[in-house]
């Protein structure tokens, strides 16, 4: 099939009783380790096919009337691995930045990052830094990539933020709300997630985006990163269509 019939295949099953789309998707990548283990490969072999994904699933995600897309690629809880794995990720990262550049500008992608970028190499931040510049202009689709993220050290660095403005003066107490909260995180720029979906098996977060998910509603594959397709993708938000989401009120009949 061609890429442009692939395309309307994929809307076609992501629209199937869509009553809302989900126009935010978060992504938990997980399962890369365990899919090269299982080949008796090197992990890192594992991450460079999970980066491979990405590049797809980024490709085939406006057909699916996603809008933003925000992707989980390394915890705060993540330096905890080996140093091969560690290092081998960041240069995961910076390549992909290098490679994909083009391609991301050429489709009208806006490329952010949330974490904190402090303690990464300054030559992986410098990319950081020139690929937003360089898709600011563009909106066609919100990629979002979680490097060194973690949603409690997220949460603390806001209200480390706000307590110093409250002491300084320059914050009152009470105009602390909700949507002040929102926007003093990392995601400030994004709207809530609709969905999350979490590969390889387990149920947990892991720590992602704990104040923005809220409402959100996940979905839960056994499918390992490396193998998570446009297809499979598209049956997600489909079935996503078909959720009653409440908010806490009753829907009336
Ligand atoms: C997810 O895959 C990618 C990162 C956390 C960086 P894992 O590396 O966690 O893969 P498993 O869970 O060990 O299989
Ligand atoms: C969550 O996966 C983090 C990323 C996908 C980047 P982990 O593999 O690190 O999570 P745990 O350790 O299973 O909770
Ligand atoms: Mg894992």
């Amino acid at each position: 099939m061609s890429t442009k019939g692939q395309g309307l295949a994929l809307r076609d099953t992501a629209q199937k009783g869509q009553a809302r789309p989900a126009e935010h998707v978060a992504i938990i990548m997980d399962g890369n380790g365990r899919w090269a283990t299982q080949r008796g490969w090197p992990r890192l072999v594992g991450h460079r096919k999970g980066a491979e994904r990405v590049k797809e699933i980024v490709r085939c995600a406006p057909d699916l009337g996603i809008r933003w897309l925000t992707v989980y690629a390394f915890s705060t809880e993540n330096w905890k691995r080996s140093t091969e794995e560690v290092v081998g990720l960041m240069s995961i990262f910076a390549r992909y930045i290098e490679r994909e550049a083009d391609r991301l500008a050429a489709e009208g992608v806006r490329m952010r990052f949330i974490g904190d970028r402090t303690p990464l190499n300054p030559k992986l931040r410098r990319l950081m830094d020139g690929i937003e510049a360089r898709t600011a202009p563009f909106n066609r689709l919100n990629l979002t990539v979680a490097i060194n993220y973690g949603g409690r050290d997220e949460l603390t660095r806001a209200m480390r933020a706000m307590a110093a403005d409250v002491a300084a003066g320059r914050l009152a107490p009470e105009a602390i709300t909700d949507a002040l909260i929102s926007a003093r995180l990392d995601t400030a720029d994004l709207p809530d997630p609709d969905l999350v979906i979490r590969t390889s098996g387990e149920t947990r977060t892991s720590n992602y985006l704990l104040w923005q998910t809220a409402y959100a509603e996940y979905e839960f594959t056994p499918t390992l990163w490396p193998d998570f397709s446009p297809a499979e993708l598209a049956q997600i938000v489909a079935r996503f269509g078909n959720r009653e989401r409440r908010f806490g009120g009753v829907v009336s009949a």
